[in-house]
């Protein structure tokens, strides 16, 4: 079997410590492995298959003898290194928003749309970890009822921000249940026992850009450009897994159990839903694990062809890591990548 050489950019974050889990439990094909991230981290040691490696300072030379490379280190970091990274010979899978929307990069969900792959010119841009899931779940639906519609309440949980953001959640934690007083740094207000109607920017149209994400990427992947999307993304006091509700208007009349059946066989979704058992998915079941879990699907009452559900999945896994991998085996498994080459 053939072996790849193998970078991951932001090794020592939240998302690149989950690449090397991924990597690693997945068995993947791996000849050589290189950790690269800031200043800040070279010569720290990490494990990968039990072996340690050294983290090296991500530069312009970083990529030589790379086949694939992993990038989890930030915007500015991609749009800098991905396409140098590109340049030298290596297939960039970009975790970041850099590349997203660029007409020359895929935006690639396997489960969606892998054909999408073979158009890349050395970057694949994985898409934002609410669209992810949404996609998943959606698609098998849409490929046998085209979806007209959709309003989408994201519950997010702060990982998505980085390891930053869980330290202050747990900070803020502690010093609530101590009576202190706590001084937000990562989010603008205490995360911890609140909620916040707010992720990542706010655009000119009192949208932000999270919720722009979530329109622009879930058309892009799915070769959809006229459906409707509207998004509320909130941040709440979770460390793992993103939640979503999600109404659904489909072009032709769709049951539950009609919806139930599709997903229950579609790609990477796992069903969860027996309301009247307390049976549906939660963030916490849903951390460490690969599946997009579905529950409380029910018919929308204030729309003739609607659906509502509820759509868990790990935001750190299929949300980032693992779907990129997943985008890597693709591409392995349809010969796109030589190695060495
Ligand atoms: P470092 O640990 O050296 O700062 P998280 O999303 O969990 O906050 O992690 C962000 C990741 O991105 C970390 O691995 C971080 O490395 C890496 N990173 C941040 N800035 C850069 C940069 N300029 N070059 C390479 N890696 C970077």
């Amino acid at each position: 079997m053939d072996k790849y050489r193998v970078a991951i950019v932001g090794a020592t974050g939240l998302v690149g410590s989950e690449f090397i889990k991924v990597l690693e439990q997945r068995n993947f094909p791996i000849g050589n492995i290189q950790l690269f991230a800031s200043d800040r981290s070279a010569g720290k040691k990490l494990l990968f298959n039990h072996a340690e490696y050294e983290v090296k300072e991500t530069n312009t030379d970083s990529f030589h003898d790379v086949d694939i490379a992993f990038f989890s280190a930030g915007t500015d970091t991609s749009k800098y290194f991905a396409p140098i990274a590109a340049q030298s010979g290596a297939v960039v899978i970009d975790n970041s928003a850099a590349f997203r929307m660029d007409e020359n990069v895929p935006l690639v969900v396997p489960e969606v749309n892998a054909e999408d792959i073979k158009k890349h010119k050395g970057i694949i841009a994985n898409p934002n970890c609410s669209t992810i899931q949404m996609v998943t779940a959606l698609y098998p639906l849409h490929k046998t009822n085209p979806i007209k519609r959709i309003i989408v309440t994201t519950f997010q949980s702060v990982s998505g921000t980085g390891s930053a953001a869980v330290e202050e959640l747990s900070a803020q934690s502690v010093q609530v249940l101590n009576g202190q007083v706590t001084a937000p740094s990562v989010y603008p207000h205490q995360i911890a026992f609140n909620t916040l109607p707010h992720i990542d920017a706010f655009l000119d149209n009192a949208y932000t850009k999270e919720e722009w994400k979530m329109l622009e990427e879930t058309r892009k992947i799915m070769h959809a450009e006229d459906m409707l999307v509207s998004a509320t993304c909130v941040r709440v006091p979770v460390f793992t897994s993103h939640s979503e509700a999600v109404n659904i208007e489909f072009t032709n009349p769709i049951s539950a159990e009609e919806a139930r059946v599709i997903l229950s066989q579609a790609p990477g979704v796992n069903v969860l839903d027996n309301p009247y058992a307390s049976l549906y998915p939660t963030p916490w079941m849903a951390a460490g694990t690969d599946a997009t879990y579905v529950g409380r699907i029910r018919q929308d009452v204030s729309c003739s062809n609607g659906l509502v559900m509820w759509i868990v999945s790990d935001n750190i896994r299929k949300g980032a890591a693992l779907n990129a991998v997943q985008i890597a085996e693709e591409m392995i498994k349809q010969n796109w990548i030589i190695p060495g080459g």
